[in-house]
C-alpha cells in the first residue's frame, strides 16, 4: 500500500520543522554541546510542583471545565490586568489550553477560511506558517530587517496587507530573533491595524522575559483590543514546558469559537498542571524574576562574546535567544551550523529554520548555564577563526 498517497494534501504541503531536522543530526553524534533548544534549564519552582502533587494526592484527577478551572482563569485574568493592564472576563474570554501551541492552533483554525491570507513574520516561530497552511489559509510573510532589529514597521505592514488579509500573527519578544516592540513601536502600527480591522494573534509567551524595557501587550491599546487574541502560557516564564499549559484571551465571540474546537479536540488541559499553575501565579513571581535576571546575565555575556569574535549581534531586549549574523564567515546559515557541528560538536539552529529571511543568521539559545555557554562559545570562536582564515 502506498501510504504517502493516502495522506491529506494539507499534510503533504507542510515541511517538517527545520529545528527537528537539525537535532536529529546532532543526536546521532556523541559529546555534542547544544545551544539549540528553547527550553528553560531551570526546574519548575517547587511551590508549583508541590501544588500539583497535592492535587493528585487529594484525587483531583478528573476533567476540569472545558475552559479550565475557574480559579485558574480568575488568576490568569487578574495577572494580565495587574501585570500588563489588560482586562478579560474569566468566564467568557479565557480558555486554558495545552500549551501556547494549542492556543496558536485553535486561534488560527477558528478564524481562517480556505484562501484567507494570514500575515506571519519572517524570521518567526516554526509553528506559525504550517498552522496557517493546515487551516487551508495562505501564510504571507513579512521579511523583517536586521537593521530594524526585526521589529514590525508601518511600511512593512502596509505593504503586506491585501483585501484577502484576515489576520496577522505577532510575537514579541520574539523567537528566534529576540526582537522587541516597545509601546512607541506599537503606536506606529496600531492605526493601520485599526483601519483594516484584521485580527491580531499576539503570541506573548515571552512577556515575562523582558529586560530593559517594560513589556507592552498590543491588547493594551483600547482602540484595537477587540481585534486581539492573546496566546500565552507557562512554559517559558514558569519553566513548565513539560506540563503543557497555556491560555488564550480574546473577546467572547472569538473565545466561544475557539472553545468549540478545544472541547472536541482536547476536552480540558491536564488538571494537575492547572492546580500547579494557580500556585505559580499566586506565589512565584519572585522566582520568575530571578530566572529572568539570570537570562539577562547570559544574554550580556553572549552579545559581547559574539561581537568580540566578529559576528555582529544586536542586544535583544527579550526572550532567551541571540541571533548573530554569520555572513562574515562566507557560509550560509545551514553550512555554518552543519560545519560547526562536524568540526566542534556545537549545535545551533540555522536562521533559515525560521523562514528564508533568517539566511545569514544563526539562532543561539541561552537557556543554558553560563558555564555551558562559555565552553560552547570558545569552540564557536575556534570555528569562526578557521572559517575566516580560509
Ligand atoms: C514563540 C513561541 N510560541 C509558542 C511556543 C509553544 O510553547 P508551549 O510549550 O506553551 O506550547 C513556543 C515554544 O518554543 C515559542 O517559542
Amino acid at each position: 500500500m502506498d501510504y504517502e498517497n493516502m495522506l491529506s494534501d494539507r499534510v503533504k504541503l507542510i515541511k517538517p520543522s527545520g529545528i527537528r531536522k537539525f537535532f536529529d543530526l546532532a543526536s546521532q553524534m556523541e559529546g555534542v554541546i547544544s545551544l539549540g533548544v528553547g527550553e528553560p534549564d531551570f526546574t519548575t519552582p517547587w511551590a508549583i510542583r508541590e501544588a500539583a502533587i497535592y492535587s493528585i494526592e487529594k484525587g483531583r484527577t478528573f476533567y476540569t471545565a472545558n475552559r479550565g478551572l475557574l480559579e485558574l482563569r480568575k488568576e490568569i485574568c487578574n495577572y494580565y490586568k495587574k501585570r500588563f493592564q489588560v482586562s478579560y472576563h474569566p468566564e467568557k474570554e479565557c480558555i486554558v489550553t495545552v500549551g501556547g501551541s494549542e492556543g496558536i492552533d485553535i486561534a488560527i483554525r477558528s478564524i481562517i477560511n480556505p484562501g484567507d491570507e494570514m500575515i506571519v513574520l519572517d524570521p518567526g516561530y516554526v509553528a506559525y506558517a504550517p498552522g496557517v497552511e493546515l487551516a487551508g489559509g495562505v501564510p504571507v510573510a513579512i521579511n523583517l530587517r536586521h537593521e530594524d532589529q526585526f521589529k514590525l514597521t508601518p511600511d512593512l505592514l502596509k505593504a503586506a496587507i491585501t483585501p484577502k488579509t484576515k489576520a496577522i500573527l505577532l510575537n514579541y519578544p520574539s523567537n528566534p530573533t529576540g526582537g522587541f516592540m516597545t509601546k512607541e513601536d506599537y503606536e506606529k502600527i496600531v492605526p493601520i491595524l485599526k483601519e483594516t480591522g484584521i485580527i491580531i494573534l499576539s503570541d506573548e509567551i515571552y512577556a515575562e522575559i523582558s529586560y530593559e524595557e517594560e513589556f507592552c501587550s498590543i491588547a493594551s491599546f483600547d482602540e484595537i483590543k477587540d481585534q486581539v487574541i492573546i496566546v500565552s502560557g507557562f512554559s517559558k516564564a514558569h519553566a513548565m514546558t513539560g506540563w503543557r499549559l497555556g491560555y488564550i484571551l480574546s473577546n467572547s465571540v472569538l473565545s466561544s469559537a475557539m472553545c468549540k474546537i478545544h472541547q472536541y479536540v482536547i476536552m480540558s488541559a491536564p488538571s494537575p498542571a492547572q492546580y500547579g499553575a494557580i500556585e505559580g501565579l499566586r506565589h512565584c513571581q519572585e522566582e520568575v524574576m530571578k530566572m529572568r535576571d539570570s537570562y539577562r546575565t547570559r544574554r550580556n555575556f553572549l552579545v559581547k562574546t559574539f561581537n568580540d569574535m566578529g559576528l555582529e549581534t544586536f542586544k535583544p531586549l527579550g526572550a532567551f535567544y541571540v541571533f548573530p549574523c554569520i555572513q562574515s564567515t562566507g557560509l550560509s546559515s545551514d553550512e555554518f551550523c552543519e560545519k560547526l557541528l562536524e568540526d566542534q560538536k556545537v549545535a545551533c539552529v540555522p536562521g533559515t529554520a525560521f523562514g528564508p529571511a533568517g539566511e545569514g543568521f544563526i539562532r543561539v539559545s541561552y537557556a543554558y548555564s553560563i558555564e555551558e555557554l562559555k565552553i560552547a562559545t570558545e569552540k564557536i570562536k575556534i570555528f569562526v577563526d578557521k572559517m575566516k582564515s580560509r
